[in-house]
């Protein structure tokens, strides 16, 4: 099974069209040793021809074009894109869908009751799809009635090998949803993405407030761990003057620190431990930077766009 990181960054991009902070500047000037990314998307497949996309960022049709297997051109109008599964409802996981409208068949999507409830109404894509391929919504569900802890397993027609397991997590809805302020179980979810033949899993989670007890475990059990590396510390764009929202108030857990995510990584055991969704003032961007360094120190790798990971 092979997962391919389509777009590494938080939301914005690295670097940020209108920001001129130390990193984004200096990966435009060249002046640091740092590379662009794109925001925050991952594909899998097993054949390594019929991909399930996991998040469709506003970086889509970039992403696309930066990865051809993503496109193994069997007809004239045509993708290696089956589905797409999105984690939540925030903008830099979900406007790529408009992206791929021109398709041929109604968009497979899967996705949570609260998911689809601010597609249809906060950001109301699916109505505005609707008029060009449509969707067709495929429900994460929960397991069983009553369990909040986990979703119901799910294979994806077309996509052979893969197991996805769905799970929800504690972070925040987008501004625009009416559950911003009322949290619902399927605002947020993580996923562990199994390998049928190996058993091998892979847990992916972008943004990541809070660590429950479900979630704990699910690290605990998956051979690599792709997760939210949003922020080295909580109040970075507070300091940094460029927003007024701490790490928490926007769902993300900060890396450093107690109670932080490289504290969480190093209770976990050995298994390969990856950072993904980098919002661009974080200092890891910098490879040079003593906190890229005390990451390497803690055995935790920065995605990249481009990278891929074999399960
Ligand atoms: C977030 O995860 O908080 C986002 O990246 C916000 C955004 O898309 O602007
Ligand atoms: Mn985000
Ligand atoms: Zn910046």
């Amino acid at each position: 099974m092979k997962i391919l990181v389509l777009g590494s960054a938080a939301g914005g991009g690295f670097p940020q069209w209108n920001c001129n902070c130390t990193n984004c500047n200096g990966v435009r000037k060249g002046t640091i040793n740092a590379r662009a990314r794109t925001q925050s998307s991952i594909a899998v497949s097993n054949n390594g021809v019929d991909w399930v996309l996991i998040n469709a960022s506003p970086d889509i049709l970039t992403q696309i074009r930066a990865n051809p297997a993503l496109q193994p051109a069997r007809a004239i109008r045509d993708s290696g894109i089956a589905a797409v599964m999105v984690m939540d409802a925030q903008i830099d996981h979900v406007t790529g869908l408009l992206m791929l409208r021109e398709g041929k068949k109604k968009l497979n999507l899967y996705c949570t009751d609260s998911v689809w409830d601010d597609l249809n109404h906060g950001l109301p894509l699916v109505p505005v799809l609707s008029h060009y391929c449509g969707v067709e919504r495929h429900a994460i569900s929960p397991a069983a009635a009553g369990d909040t802890t986990s979703f119901a397993p799910i294979e994806v027609p077309g996509v052979a090998g893969i197991r996805f397991h769905p799970l929800p997590l504690k972070s925040k809805a987008p501004p625009y949803s009416p559950h911003r302020a009322n949290p619902q179980m399927g605002d947020n979810n993580g996923l562990l993405i199994e390998n049928i033949e190996t058993g091998k899993t892979l847990f992916y989670a972008p943004g990541l407030g809070e660590i429950e007890p479900h979630v704990q475990a699910a690290m605990e059990k998956a051979d690599c761990v792709l997760v939210d590396g949003t922020v080295w510390t909580g109040d970075e764009m507070i300091t940094l003057g460029l927003s007024q929202k701490t790490a928490a108030d926007m769902g993300h857990l900060q890396l450093s620190g107690p109670g932080g995510m490289i504290e969480l990584m190093d209770s976990i055991g050995a298994r390969r431990k990856v950072l993904i969704h980098i919002n661009n003032t974080n200092p890891i961007l910098n490879e040079d930077s003593a906190e890229r360094a005390s990451l390497a120190k803690h055995g935790i790798e920065v995605a990249f766009d481009g990278m891929e990971i074999s399960i």
